[in-house]
């Protein structure tokens, strides 16, 4: 499998990563929201370094800036201030171009509420993000039948979102945000919205990634579903780290 940028585009200098850097790396992140005339603090100095390979827990009641950090990290948002390189590459100065491409090629992200298109099957929710970055439509139905012989989907394959329990929807989430390749995985309360059983099949799936492939992982939660498979511990509250282990 092979990560990274489609070469030849204008900016794919500026944001090429270079080897062996660490998954993540801030310093000093801070993001404040604006809102009329008062001050939200999102996430406040926060200093972090993620070997590439780890499974990162975020923990961390409401409100202590889970999702926040996962947004940078993400390129969904930009921070405020401070230092901020994913996979080796510099989010604070990428272009909206440069972001657009990192979020498309080098993270995939799943979140609570699955975020499917509801108008597309399974399949095409699962090959959207390879056909927007360019790829060869056979190529793409050829690893999307991996992804969802993997996943255990490969008879919902021309479904309706609408048509599929929760895990399953989170399965093709997983599956779209698998399609490219991506070098880190993002998960914001991925079991959120499911019961105890498909949570931990999520979990697993995600674990199976970190250890099997050797993907970065990042899960926010509130549950304790992943804490065995957790290589590093990381909570948050009011938007400061309060304890690493
Ligand atoms: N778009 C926004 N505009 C204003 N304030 C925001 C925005 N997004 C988050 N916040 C604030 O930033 C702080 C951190 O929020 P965040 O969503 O990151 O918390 P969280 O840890 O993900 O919480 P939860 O566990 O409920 O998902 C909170 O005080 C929140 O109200
Ligand atoms: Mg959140």
């Amino acid at each position: 499998m092979s990560g990274g940028f489609n070469a030849g585009e204008e900016t794919a200098v500026m944001m090429s990563a270079p080897k062996d850097a660490p998954a993540i790396e801030a310093t000093g992140l801070t993001r404040i929201y604006h809102l009329g005339a008062s001050d939200v603090v999102g996430l406040d100095h926060v200093d972090i370094q993620v070997p590439a390979g780890q499974m990162v827990v975020l923990k961390g009641n409401s409100g202590s800036g889970k999702s926040t950090l996962l947004a940078l990290l993400a390129g969904l948002d930009r921070p405020t201030s401070g230092r901020l390189f994913v996979t080796g590459r510099d989010l604070q100065k990428a272009s909206e171009a440069e972001l657009t491409r990192f979020r498309r090629d080098v993270v995939g992200m799943v979140f609570q509420s699955f975020n499917l298109l509801p108008t597309l099957t399974v399949e095409e929710n699962i090959c959207l993000p390879a056909l927007l970055a360019g790829r060869p439509v056979a190529e793409s139905r050829s690893k999307s039948g991996e992804l969802l012989q993997w996943l255990d989907l490969a008879a919902r394959r021309h479904h309706l979102p609408a048509q599929l329990s929760g895990g399953e929807m989170q399965r093709t989430a997983i599956a779209r945000a698998l399609i490219n390749n991506p070098e880190i995985i993002l998960a914001d309360e991925p079991t959120g919205n499911l019961d105890s059983r498909n949570g931990e099949t999520v979990i697993r799936l995600l674990a199976e990634l970190n250890r099997g492939l050797g993907r970065t992982v990042v899960i926010a939660t509130h549950s304790t579903l992943a804490d065995r498979f957790a290589g590093m511990t990381v909570t948050l509250k009011d938007g400061k780290i309060t304890e690493r282990a």
